[in-house]
């Protein structure tokens, strides 16, 4: 970054040009070294200090909403699987899906319901809170004290509907401070009235920093999504509008073209629906574009380390970017809209879905390329434009946290 003052305004052309909506961090202005990509031994301090560090969103509170519901994730920058119950008190927790008698795993389903788990091994028993409560010829255990061997939980906490664990049961920041104003500004989105209509999932063989730099900034959405976007290739369509920087996170607002000609399957999915992934409408705009564009499109918002929330009218999806190793990712997408009120709106979701299973697509095919680039050790380094600012600061937050730093 050409080491802007804000308030700045980059001009891209005549018609265009791009602001910054909070003070930008003095990131540096050089390249990126590809060895935070590449290493092993970074990777292992990133999970100690990164990834035990933070929040980190696993799912919704719409995937449990009954008393006993559950879901397993398998976290390997955790090396761990965890379960996410909702208890009789209508509490969410989270536990690492371990049996303190001998480990084996208590719950071995995706998901379900249950009034308590019992693990298959020698079955013992726990409730919903994690409590031991039953151990099958318990006499056989003299001086067992069942107080200290309920599962072991991570804190759990949530934010409009989306669950987050932290590996500290007691972390000293909470849910709401880590999340900060960047939650703040997107409360009053309407997710409550969102269904789910769509999951995507992949695994990349590529560093999970790499995998998200494709998703962050929109330099690449002419170009490269000129197949899946029709109008993205006239090279001013998602270009960013506004950039705000929140400590750790960060949010791109992204600039729709008013005047591209539809294509005739968008001009039929859109003519009687109100909502969509590649129109800007009137509407409720609660939560959305925090810092006033025209012409605005979409925000990209992207909770550090690996969480996206992106947010338009009557529509978000998120990503999770899951590491397994310095150079192995598992991608997770959910797509979620308005519950649809007609027969148009419910084929504009339809239209939405296959376009952003298209655009990711092309967004999924570039990264292993890169990853292999760096790995050879041909390519030392990542030359960042301004358009790209986002991807400076997730590798400059990303090195101040491995540094035992937090901006
Ligand atoms: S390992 Fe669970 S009861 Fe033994
Ligand atoms: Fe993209």
């Amino acid at each position: 970054m050409n080491a802007p003052q804000p308030p700045v305004s980059y001009p891209f052309s005549p018609s265009h040009a791009m602001k910054f909506g909070t003070p930008v961090p003095d990131m540096g202005s050089g390249p990126i070294p590809a060895e935070s990509v590449t290493s092993a031994a970074y990777f292992e301090r990133e999970r100690e200090q990164i990834f035990k560090q933070a929040w980190l969103q696993v799912g919704r509170v719409e995937e449990i909403p009954n008393a006993g519901d559950y879901f397993t994730r398998e976290l390997h920058v955790f090396k761990s699987n965890i379960v996410v119950v909702r208890g009789k008190d209508g509490a969410v927790r989270a536990f690492h899906n371990m049996c303190t008698h001998r480990g084996m795993a208590l719950a071995t389903e995706a998901c379900g319901n249950t009034r308590g788990f019992t693990c298959e091994f020698h079955g013992w028993g726990f409730g919903l809170d994690g409590s031991l409560q039953a151990v099958p010829a318990i006499e056989s255990f003299p001086g067992i004290d069942r107080s200290r061997l309920g599962l072991k939980a991570l804190a759990c906490d949530t934010w409009n509907g989306f669950i987050f664990v932290h590996w500290n049961p007691q972390p000293a920041q909470s849910l709401a401070d880590f999340m900060g104003p960047l939650a703040r500004d997107m409360d009053g989105f309407p997710f409550d009235q969102c269904q789910h209509i769509a999951h995507y999932t992949a695994r990349v063989k590529a560093n999970w920093k790499l995998s998200i730099d494709a998703f962050q900034e929109a330099y690449h959405a002419t170009y490269l999504h000129r197949h899946a976007i029709p109008g993205a290739g006239d090279l001013e369509l998602a270009l960013p509008s506004s950039v705000r920087f929140y400590g750790p996170h960060r949010s791109v607002s992204c600039w729709l073209k008013t005047d591209i000609q539809p294509t005739p399957a968008e001009a039929i999915a859109y003519k009687h629906g109100s909502f969509g992934f590649v129109k800007a409408d009137e509407g409720d705009t609660r939560g959305l574009n925090p810092s006033g564009d025209e012409s605005w499109w979409f925000d990209i918002n992207v909770f550090f380390p690996n969480f996206f929330c992106d947010l338009g009218r009557g529509w978000y999806f998120t990503y999770n970017f899951w590491p397994v190793s310095e150079n192995d990712t598992i991608w997770n997408m959910n797509i979620y809209q308005v519950q649809a009120a007609t027969a148009g709106d419910r084929l504009a979701q339809e239209f939405t879905r296959v376009v952003l299973r298209d655009t990711v697509f092309e967004d999924m095919s570039t990264m292993e390329f890169s990853q292999k680039a760096f790995d050879s050790g041909v390519i030392t380094e990542q030359t960042i434009g301004d358009t790209e600012i986002a991807v400076r600061h997730q590798y400059w937050v990303a090195d101040e946290w491995v540094n035992g730093r937090r901006p």
